[in-house]
């Protein structure tokens, strides 16, 4: 895939086994995302402000993991971890485990432009945001009561699993990001997730951890991941995909090299989204679907939840 000049921008809505119902509206909310970054970027706006404004939106779906709507942790809790990163300097803001901010990838942009630290955890992080006037919401404003339901079924067990089967309800998928290039050519990353369902309260995975979650460097690439986060941190995958395409591999190359080293060397599994320097796309992943969408520098917007590599020649995108 590439997109010759100017501006790109790609996100995605979490790589899982998303059931064939659920797949329209991870599209649909997939879409909604990208046109709402791709408004920035041709109103003159940066690849920072672009990525931040297509992740809130994602985090405003209740498809999604990510924000309202959330996986509850073991204690019936939301709790989020998100990261922003500029490829100019390097520069990155994340936030771990909050629990009454609706937009942490908001809050992890104001860490980045108005502290020295890069990320804040729990209660500082909201601590930052109260003094920052960010938002604060109730944990209610989170909660879906398809997410409620579910957790008490789980529990209901007596033996409730950290990855639960979903049934044929509809349920979020995972993780939500977007990566872009504005037409100052510079690239940023954002990532945003409420995390896996049922998991330790304070646990906190990979989408927060730079070079895990999100990688920016105008040198290589922009780059956001999804997926077992305790399998992603381990392999540091978005920086990976960095560092293969600094060996000279294009973007789909480069996110199907470090996918091919997450099946290797892990048991898990997930998926990158990936745009390089020169606004080359690549989209790569071992789970069955990744939700996703992206527009060109013509401004036509694709959406798909794509097949996995091997089986593509079979089964192309859903075209939805
Ligand atoms: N990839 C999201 C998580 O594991 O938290």
């Amino acid at each position: 895939m590439h997109a010759s000049s100017g501006s790109v921008l790609v996100v995605h809505g979490g790589a899982y086994d998303i059931p064939l119902e659920s797949h329209e509206a991870h599209v649909a909310g997939c879409r909604d995302g990208v046109e709402a970054g791709w408004a920035v970027l041709t109103s003159g706006g940066s690849a920072l402000a672009a990525v931040e404004a297509a992740v809130r939106v994602l985090e405003e779906n209740p498809t999604f993991d990510a924000g309202r709507g959330s996986f509850l942790n073991a204690a019936a809790q939301v709790e989020l971890d998100a990261i922003i990163m500029d490829g100019r300097d390097l520069n990155v803001g994340a936030v771990a485990a909050v629990q009454h901010v609706a937009h942490p990838v908001t809050l992890a942009r104001l860490l980045l432009t108005e502290s020295e630290h890069a990320m804040l955890a729990g209660a500082g992080a909201e601590l930052f945001a109260r003094e920052h006037g960010l938002p604060i919401c109730a944990p209610e404003e989170l909660l879906t009561g398809r997410e409620l339901e579910r957790w008490k079924a789980a529990h209901a067990t007596g033996k409730p699993q950290a990855w639960e089967p979903w049934g044929s309800q509809p349920h979020p998928s995972d993780t939500v990001g977007a990566v872009a290039l504005d037409a100052a050519g510079n690239l940023a990353a954002a990532t945003s997730t409420g995390g896996t369902f049922n998991k330790h309260p304070g646990r906190v995975g990979d989408s927060p951890l730079v070079g895990c979650g999100a990688y920016a460097d105008n040198r290589t690439a922009a780059v956001s991941a999804t997926g077992e986060g305790e399998a992603l941190m381990k392999v540091v995958i978005s920086k990976l995909v960095c560092d293969f395409i600094a060996q000279g591999m294009n973007a789909q190359e480069a996110g199907e090299a470090a996918i091919q080293i997450l099946a290797e060397r892990t048991p898990g599994e997930g998926g990158v989204i990936v745009l390089d320097r020169r606004g080359q796309i690549g989209i790569a992943h071992n789970t069955p679907y990744i939700a996703h969408a992206y527009v060109t520098s013509s401004g036509e917007i694709v959406t798909g939840i794509q097949a996995p590599a091997s089986n593509r020649n079979q089964r192309s995108d859903d075209g939805l």
